[in-house]
């Protein structure tokens, strides 16, 4: 026979677990389109905007002279450029269309890159963007 501490003890652990689950399965969503870049020598990276369509609104950016990813979001007509480096310890992030995770510590991060989910208790660096000629210049030298 089941007595109550033991039904509340084994339902807390129950709950832990579905809450893993779905955190896990959030954090596993369809992958986003990645776009392979070199890195001009102004410090630059440039992205075609017809990238962008209305299915694709975000683009993680990779290159051989980055450490960490770019996550490139669309926000109605600007662009948030987020590095996908935890500022807690700095692993690399997994983003999603609708949250950015971090698998070492948990924490997570809207797509802006302000913290929604703790150890990490500061924004994601985020780089000036501007539209130029129908791309998408990302600043990597300036922070914003
Ligand atoms: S390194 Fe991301 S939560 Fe610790």
């Amino acid at each position: 026979m089941v007595n109550r501490r033991d039904f509340i003890k084994k339902g807390c652990i129950a709950c832990m677990g579905l809450t893993g689950i779905a955190t896990l399965l959030e954090a596993c969503s369809a992958p986003l389109q990645v776009v392979k870049l070199g890195n001009t020598p102004d410090n630059t990276l440039v992205v075609p905007a017809d990238k962008f369509t209305e299915q694709t609104k975000m683009l993680v950016l990779r290159s051989d002279h980055l450490d960490n990813d770019i996550l490139l979001v669309k926000n109605n007509a600007s662009y948030n450029a987020l590095l996908l480096m935890c500022t807690h310890e700095g692993y690399a992030l997994t983003p999603t269309d609708s949250k950015i995770f971090c698998n070492a510590h948990g924490s997570q991060f809207d797509l802006e890159g302000n913290v929604i989910k703790e150890p990490a208790l500061k924004p994601l660096t985020r780089y000036k963007t501007a539209l130029i000629n129908n791309n998408i210049t990302v600043y990597l030298n300036k922070k914003v």
